[in-house]
């Protein structure tokens, strides 16, 4: 399986955000991660339906949106409307997961799953086979620019150990102070859809962009 590059928007300069997509389409990135937050699940507010919906008129990448809101459930319709290709919500958000998961199925959305750095790991294991992609989150969710935590390594192993077995065309997504020391590091842990913000978005974004694509292969 080829390795994702998913930059996340939330570093992207918004007051020039249709040139910076088009650099990021122009270096070869498929997908965009979008960060959702709703400022009670994470302590930060960022966009929602709308502003998806802008940008999908100005790229046709994958559109991988994090949710990071309680009862997603409530909003599948808006985020499909919108552009949506993936909705991942996060494990701690969610009063039925399994609802959850069925709802954005029906919809016709892939779906991902996603879990606090804080969460164990085993809570993911009934889900292997349930869903298309597991998220790990290398930082408390709700800001860009954070230092990667070294525990989402630990995670990733049990998630790809398991993928292995159960689910070999598992997407494993590494999200969170992800930049050029310790991407190779979560790759070999397991990963293969890479998010990264700062890392992306910081300095020249075509030569960051290919710098990761040289590592991820
Ligand atoms: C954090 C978000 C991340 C964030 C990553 O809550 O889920 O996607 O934008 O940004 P960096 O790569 O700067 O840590
Ligand atoms: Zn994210």
């Amino acid at each position: 399986m080829d390795n994702i590059l998913s930059p996340s928007l939330l570093s992207i300069d918004f007051n020039n955000i249709e040139k910076n997509a088009n650099v990021l389409d122009e270096a070869g990135v498929k997908w965009y991660h979008l960060d959702v937050m709703d400022g009670a699940f994470v302590p930060n507010i960022s966009f929602g339906p709308p502003v998806i919906k802008a940008i999908r008129k100005i790229t046709d990448a994958f559109f991988d949106v994090h949710l990071m809101i309680n009862e997603p459930k409530r909003y599948i319709d808006a985020f499909k409307d919108a552009g949506a290709d993936i909705l991942t919500i996060h494990y701690e958000a969610c009063e039925d997961l399994d609802e959850t998961i069925s709802l954005i199925r029906k919809a016709g959305l892939k779906v991902g799953l996603a879990i606090n750095p804080e969460t164990d790991t085993k809570v993911l294991k009934p889900y292997i086979d349930k869903v298309d992609m597991i998220l790990i989150m290398s930082v408390h969710p709700g800001f860009g620019g954070q230092k990667f935590m070294p525990v989402a390594i630990e995670k990733l192993n049990k998630v790809k150990e398991w993928s292995e077995k159960i689910n070999p065309d598992l997407l494993i997504e590494v999200d969170g102070g992800i930049n050029f020391d310790n991407v190779s590091t979560v790759l070999d842990a397991g990963a293969n859809v890479i998010v990264a913000g700062s890392a992306c978005f910081n300095g020249n974004i075509a030569e960051n962009v290919s710098r990761f694509f040289e590592v991820l292969g």
